[in-house]
């Protein structure tokens, strides 16, 4: 059951990821009921056996490194009250990776290949009632079937649904707001009542909608009349007086709830949550939410969640939102496929609006095992899923077809262009299609980018404008831009403009950049300024993810031209934010150009043992009018935004073009000497933001800072906890390496630990972890009992730190 959507009612939906069995092996017959599995590992769901490793796939290292193929079969046994004996009993899976073929009592239920789309499967059929049944899911993901890590196991949420035969099906609400004023709302209720009995049927549907505070604003009851076995969509239209909108500083959401009475007797309830707002694609003038241009500050994001795999997991999905919305982001495209219905929860409640993506490929494979295998088969009903699942979301605004998909530069495309358009206009008609083209002219000349509402250009902003002279009715925007790349917390000296360097790790100067097809941020800023008809960007990617270590792999004949690695790189240096979560330097240069609130930041970090009195670059990015810099007291001149600049290396599509002036970035040359390097930002003549970075002695403690000190007895709430490498004075120590051992006890575990080094190989399931410029994470889950979680950390030679968590 998609987050967002309930059952509320007695026969509720129940979570059904407790108590599972696991075994990895390609058993035969393991579905059978009496199949011996009294040895397998009992797990709860959700669950993704990659991420324990071992980094043991060098020559893949596309999917992170780690091992996501082979088959594993999951079992749970459970019974079922015989009360519920004319009830309709049904499994539903957010998602399985992948090939899933699920059974009970030994009889095939279903399958499902694709692994990022849920779906359900009614067990009625095979359903014993008071005496135990088994259900067998088996899972075969495959080696080369992604370009990115696609985790691997029964990954999401599964839930096992009681309903009465007459009900609401999956995905049986659609709410649309056909009209929408300061002072009024049309809400438009589509919800598919279902009768699975032999009679007909008389009730009542009866939808009741609620604000964000719980109080009932509406209701509306109608009749309805079902024959035998058969399902009817059952419209209504509801106003809501002086409505609240939703939008992206105030994401106001409201819940239908929908309940079928026979005779007075509630039957089935289910709940929806939606928004009130409109929006507007102008091919002048961009995006418009709720009448107002909004420049979307995108970012596209992979749905692994770094140190926990592809486990969802909602704190995860909401720290990652939460850190994306500080940096200023303001979108989200879920390259390059239907993300988790905990994701879309989150974009919802904290008011960032997305573009959904269905597939990274049609018919011609980009890897040998991809999707493209499934297409012909399953293409339509994957692609009507998505849109049924997630078209109730305010925060979602477009459909996308398809990323870089290789028929875009064939003739015949425009053709299954068109036909997956219409799927997604039959199935919604309130938002628009879009895709991600990386060929230019080719989808312009042969027709296929027309096919399409808004067409998203992956990596040509410097052909934004000629596109749009050629096409002046097309509405356009960056749908992936500038893959540039970088360590946290890693800079080389002097600056280098060349990518690879002998530590497999990428400066933070952030003065080279990635693949070809890749520039620096500062080339995009310029590009939308400059073409104000663009709807903004989405930049390759908000956060780093697993595997596509670039520019460390490429293709490579020991793997069919397919994806190597310069191993031990596994993971990704493409985002602002590394894979834990911390912020690199590039960080600070969006959030320049995407916030408002006075902000300044100072690189690199101070310690340069050995150069004293050489210079050294600095780099300031701020959203202020100017900035200026002092070393020990002493100042180095303002720098003044719009007039001054820093220049970098310029690439585009391959091209070298020279030099690049970018007035992002304020920058000088200041002679190192060992102490403070302050920068203070100006606005409007008076100081407005201040950072101070110090010169650190050597290590002395390990320093617990968590993001959450409270957490809730679910047994899926996290607490990261940022550890640092402080010298005496609580400096961080920026290039400490120092390995820290955890202990945690009370009522919680260890989720995972990680560096944000792209080449370490230190299991994120470890309870010790190697400091990577001078900081890791530890991520500790809650169970589901109150108490308090002690937690120490200690590393050689070094004074220890502890701290105390509470599940309340
Ligand atoms: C794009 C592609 C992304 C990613 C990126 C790296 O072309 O759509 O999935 O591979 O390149 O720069």
């Amino acid at each position: 059951m998609a987050f967002g959507q309930k059952k509320t009612i007695e026969v509720k939906d129940q979570n059904f990821n407790q108590g599972w069995l696991f075994k990895k092996d390609t058993l035969k017959g393991a579905e059978i009921t009496s199949y011996y599995d009294s040895n397998w590992r009992k797990l709860n769901l959700p669950h993704d056996w990659a991420i324990e490793g071992p980094f043991s796939i060098k020559n893949n290292a596309r999917t992170g490194g780690l091992p996501i193929h082979g088959i594993a079969w999951y079992r749970k046994h459970f019974t079922i009250d015989s009360k519920n004996k004319n009830k309709q009993i049904s499994i539903e899976f957010d998602g399985v990776m992948s090939n899933a073929k699920v059974y009970l009592n030994g009889q095939f239920v279903g399958e499902r290949p694709y692994g990022y789309i849920g779906f359900e499967l009614d067990l009625t059929p095979f359903i014993k009632f008071k005496q135990e049944n088994v259900i067998a899911v088996r899972v075969a993901p495959e080696d080369l079937s992604a370009r990115w890590y696609p985790g691997a196991g029964i990954y999401r949420n599964v839930y096992l649904k009681i309903n009465d035969n007459i009900h609401i099906p999956q995905w049986g609400t659609y709410i649309t707001t056909p009209t929408v004023t300061d002072e009024k709302a049309t809400v438009k209720i589509q919800t598919t009542v279902k009768n699975t009995s032999n009679n007909s049927i008389k009730a009542i549907l009866e939808t009741t909608l609620k604000n964000s505070n719980g109080e009932v604003v509406a209701t509306q009851s109608q009749n309805i009349s079902l024959a035998g076995i058969s399902e009817q969509k059952v419209n209504q239209e509801i106003e809501i007086k002086n409505p609240t909108k939703w939008d992206i500083n105030a994401p106001n959401l409201y819940t239908a709830v929908s309940q079928i009475k026979i005779n007075k007797v509630v039957v089935d309830e289910y709940e929806s949550n939606f928004g009130i707002r409109t929006i507007k694609f102008d091919a002048n003038n961009g995006f418009i939410l709720n009448g107002k241009r909004v420049a979307i500050k995108g970012v596209c994001l992979h749905h692994d969640l770094g140190p926990l795999g592809a486990a969802v997991n909602f704190r995860a999905t909401e720290r990652q939102m939460q850190i994306m919305q500080a940096m200023g982001a303001n979108a989200l495209r879920t390259s390059h496929n239907p993300p988790s219905p905990e994701m879309l929860a989150v974009c919802d409640k904290l008011g960032i609006v997305v573009i959904v993506e269905a597939f990274d490929e049609w018919k011609m494979a980009k890897v040998p095992n991809g999707y493209n295998k499934y297409f012909d088969k399953w293409h339509e009903k994957d692609l009507r899923d998505m849109i049924k699942r997630d078209r109730n979301h305010p925060s979602v605004i477009m459909w996308s077809i398809g990323n870089e998909i290789l028929e875009q530069a064939k003739n015949e495309g425009w053709e299954l262009a068109k036909h997956l358009n219409d799927i997604c206009h039959d199935e919604d008609i309130t938002r628009p299609t879009t895709a991600g083209f990386n060929y230019y002219p080719e989808p312009f000349t042969n027709k296929l980018a027309y096919q399409i509402d808004v067409v998203g250009m992956n990596y040509w902003p410097a052909d934004y404008k000629e596109i749009k002279e050629k096409n002046p009715n097309l509405i356009i925007y960056g749908s992936e831009t500038s893959s540039q790349t970088s360590s946290r917390g890693v800079y080389h000296l002097p600056i280098e403009y060349t990518e690879k360097h002998e530590t497999n790790q990428v400066s933070s100067y952030d003065t080279t950049v990635g693949p070809p097809w890749a520039y620096a941020p500062d080339v995009e800023f310029d590009a939308q300024e400059s073409n104000s008809f663009s709807l903004g960007e989405f930049i390759w990617t908000g956060i780093d993810y697993l595997g596509e270590p670039t520019p460390y792999g490429g293709k490579d004949n020991a793997t069919n031209g397919y994806w190597n690695s310069d191993w031990p790189s596994h993971s990704s240096y493409f985002a602002p934010v590394d894979l834990v979560g911390i912020p690199k330097d590039r960080y600070y240069l969006y959030q320049s150009q995407w916030t408002s609130e006075p902000m300044v930041h100072v690189l690199p970090h101070w310690n340069w043992k050995g150069k004293e009195g050489e210079n050294i670059p600095v780099f300031s990015y701020t959203n202020c009018d100017e900035v200026e810099l002092f070393v020990n007291g002493k100042s180095f001149g303002k720098r003044v935004k719009g007039k001054d600049f820093t220049e970098i290396p310029s690439e585009y599509h391959g091209f070298k073009r020279g030099m690049y002036k970018s007035k992002y970035r304020l920058s000088w040359e200041v002679p190192y000497s060992p102490g403070s390097l302050k920068v203070v930002g100006y606005k409007n003549g008076k100081i407005a933001a201040e950072k101070v970075i110090k010169t650190a002695s050597s290590p002395y403690q390990v320093k617990l800072i968590a993001d959450k000190t409270v957490l809730d007895e679910s047994g899926n709430d996290l607490s990261y906890i940022t550890v640092r490498i402080e010298d005496k004075e609580g400096n961080l120590c920026p290039i400490a390496d120092n390995r820290v051992e955890f202990s945690i006890e009370g009522q919680g575990v260890l989720a995972g630990v990680g560096n944000g080094d792209a080449t370490s190989l230190n299991s994120f399931q470890a309870n010790s972890c190697n400091a990577f410029s001078g900081m890791c994470m530890l991520i500790v889950k809650s169970i589901d009992k109150r108490g308090e979680i002690k937690i120490t950390a200690s590393s050689n030679g070094l004074e220890s730190n502890n701290i105390t968590l509470k599940v309340k």
